[in-house]
């Protein structure tokens, strides 16, 4: 691992390799149906793209878990407790946190994402307008566990993981990332979680079909960044996004469709689709408060708090491990 330094700002990078990426690629387009993980949107035109994503007036998780946040920042803080190691998986524009930097007054903040040029940009100037504030910035993959680049010994942990990110696992991954939390977080640590509810469809597909075409450019950017990075000829105009709520599985699915028969490579690998054939690009699994608790808890994290919106579309949740 190398670490730089710049003022209070540490990055660390501990990117994966792009072996990973091809070689998740190739799996996942040889195995029907069809599917790539979602971590691989975010690179630096992902990031944006998904930060575009949250702009959208369709778009309510982000805009809703803001105000939630902003709104109980100070009942937060009470119960999370001053001078915690502030660990945030999935950090991306870290725009969440600044919400609660000045109540929570945390003694580091630790941001982690995969997107390495995005994460030291933001963790740069977070560290210009934080000028108090330890930060180490970690370029990881946080699916799989986490060992902290920074870990003082006797400073309680808390694990922030906003914009239900934990919807992008399947519940058996789910568990297994939070089990990987209570280990990272140890006795006593704490987890601010946010999780978006189960509601109606229309307002869901809503959300994952915007007017502008956004969620669209995000999914299919998949493809171009195969294109780029792995020597791919995908035709970009040849597939076409799809998101629909999937009720039994209390999911929103994304799928690019093949819009004709064709034959794409990856490098010297040749993929034949038919027409209307999809990849399975990312789930996004909706719960019910107490059906996310029975999930938590499965893990070892214990309910201490909720905080939801007026219409019941997202829930901020804190958890504790027992001391
Ligand atoms: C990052 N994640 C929680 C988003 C979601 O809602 O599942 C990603 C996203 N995909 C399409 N729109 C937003």
């Amino acid at each position: 691992m190398n670490a730089s330094v710049a003022g209070q700002v540490r990055l660390y990078d501990r990117q994966p390799a792009l072996a990973d990426f091809r070689q998740t690629v190739l799996d996942g387009l040889s195995r029907r149906p069809r599917a790539i993980p979602p971590k691989f949107f975010y690179d630096a035109e992902g990031s944006r793209l998904f930060d575009a994503i949250c702009e959208c007036p369709e778009y309510y998780p982000t805009r809703t878990e803001k105000a939630l946040l902003a709104r109980h920042a100070e009942a937060i803080a009470e119960r999370v407790g001053p001078a915690c190691l502030l660990i945030e998986p999935g950090s991306g524009s870290s725009e969440k946190v600044r919400l609660l930097l000045d109540t929570l007054r945390p003694a580091a903040y630790l941001p982690m994402d995969i997107s390495r040029h995005y994460l030291f940009e933001t963790a740069r100037n977070l560290g210009r307008e934080y000028p108090w504030l330890a930060i180490h910035a970690t370029c990881i993959d946080f699916t799989r566990p986490i060992s902290l680049p920074f870990a003082p010994p006797n400073v309680r942990r808390v694990a922030f993981f906003p914009g239900s990110s934990i919807g992008n696992f399947d519940p058996d991954d789910a568990r297994t990332f939070l089990r990987h939390l209570v280990k990272t977080v140890g006795p006593g640590g704490g987890l601010l979680i946010g999780v978006d509810c189960k509601k109606d469809r229309r307002r869901l597909e809503t959300a994952y079909n915007d007017a502008a075409g956004i969620t669209a450019r995000f999914n299919l950017h998949l493809l171009e960044r195969i294109n780029a990075e792995l020597d791919g000829d995908f035709d970009l105009d040849g597939f076409r996004h799809h998101a629909f709520y999937n009720a039994k599985a209390g999911r929103i699915e994304m799928h690019l469709v093949s819009r004709k028969a064709q034959t794409v490579h990856i490098g010297e690998t040749r993929f034949d689709f038919a027409a209307e054939e999809s990849i399975h690009t990312e789930n996004s699994y909706k719960y019910h408060v107490a059906e996310f608790a029975a999930l938590a808890q499965s893990a070892g994290f214990i309910l201490q708090q909720v905080w939801q919106d007026d219409e019941g579309l997202f829930s901020l949740q804190y958890y504790e491990v027992e001391s």
